[in-house]
């Protein structure tokens, strides 16, 4: 899949440009902290290229899933932290698509960034709503889509917007789903964790049979168990055979409750990425919040790396999480950053935020 991106044509001095980014991260103590790998990282780039085109640029973003107005979902931090990165000043607006946001749009000169508040305060963002998509519209001439940890999602300022500015994907949302639609090398190896069996059947069902092995994590196994299989494991027993891996032995904690794969897992994860080509990876192998379950992850990590010349994309926020905060970071072709996003693509979804901008 390939995707329009803009070029010096589009944009030129004092070109309104609305940008929408997914820095939809957890505040520490009301504050955004920006990692050197995360996404709001990733977004920089961008604002810097387009700065130096001389565009005048709006900032939108989500946070989190407020319920109307709720202060403590204010995105002033984000606007704050990404100013800070830049050593620009980010106008923050008061509003959403209301008086103040239309006035700071207005009067924005070229080079200045501002920033809108966060989207979901207004509820017509969630249910994609044309009349708000306009009202958004309006205060720029050319929207880029740098977002596509939110591009899964049929809402206003992914989706309904491009019906009413030029419409083009950022350097990253490109590059993403540039390497996500690469072609699978034999061999591919695809790793699936987390813990709700049925939320993968999807990419288990169309990436998983395409791949040459798949390795599901411990929060999965009580699906498979003999006697107890599941209707969604059945399924995937059917539909992968022997190319299933499940692993070859649990950690478990005090309560005898299955935390993690065990060190038999992890001594064979090398000999199973023997050869590969293809890596990707979503969710963790166990409970990586407790510090007893995030071994078989960190040693699924070090496996991953240490197969020469495959091509390794890993997704899903809090493997990427796990990622970004290890030594392993650099060594990884794609740390993407869509969460349910990436499963969606993978699964062969078509996605409201990509439709409009094929090539
Ligand atoms: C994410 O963090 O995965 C994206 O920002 C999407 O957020 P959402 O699941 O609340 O739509």
């Amino acid at each position: 899949m390939k995707l329009r991106t803009w070029t010096a044509s589009d944009i030129t001095r004092g070109t309104k440009v609305l940008v929408r980014i997914d820095a939809n991260v957890d505040l520490v103590r009301g504050r955004a902290v920006i990692g050197k790998y995360d996404k709001i990282a990733k977004t920089l780039p961008e604002i810097v290229k387009l700065r130096e085109r001389g565009a005048a640029i709006i900032l939108m973003t989500h946070l989190g899933r407020p319920r109307g107005k709720q202060t403590e979902f204010s995105v002033t931090p984000i606007a704050l932290a990404m100013g800070k990165a830049l050593g620009v000043k980010i106008m923050m607006a008061d509003d959403v698509a209301g008086k103040d946001a239309e006035w700071l749009a207005m009067h924005l000169a070229a080079g200045e960034v501002m920033m809108l508040e966060n989207l979901r305060f207004d509820k017509r963002e969630e249910k994609n709503d044309p009349e708000f998509a306009k009202l958004l519209a309006k205060m720029g001439e050319v929207y880029v889509n740098n977002a596509f940890g939110v591009c899964h999602r049929a809402h206003a300022s992914v989706s309904a917007i491009t019906k009413f500015l030029p419409s083009f994907a950022g350097g990253l949302l490109a590059e993403e789903v540039k390497q996500l639609s690469a072609p699978l090398k034999k061999k591919t190896i695809l790793i699936v964790g987390g813990n709700k069996l049925e939320t993968k059947v999807p990419l288990l069902s169309t990436l998983g049979v395409q791949a040459d092995l798949v390795i599901v994590g411990s929060g999965l196994l009580p699906a498979f168990k003999k006697g107890r299989t599941s209707v969604e494991a059945k399924k995937v027993i059917k539909l992968l055979g022997d190319r299933l891996r499940l692993p070859l032995d649990t950690r478990v904690d005090h309560r005898g409750k299955i935390i993690d794969v065990g060190r038999a897992t992890e001594q064979i994860m090398p000999v199973w990425f023997k050869g590969a080509k293809t890596i990707i990876w979503n969710g963790p192998l166990g409970l990586v919040e407790e510090r007893a379950g995030a071994a078989g992850t960190k040693a699924l990590m070090k496996a991953i790396v240490g197969a020469a010349g495959a091509r390794s994309i890993v997704g899903g926020g809090s493997t990427v999480g796990l990622v970004e905060n290890s030594s392993f970071a650099s060594k990884f072709t794609l740390l993407s950053t869509g969460g349910g996003a990436m499963l969606e693509f993978l699964s062969g979804e078509v996605m409201p935020g990509l439709e409009p901008l094929i090539v």
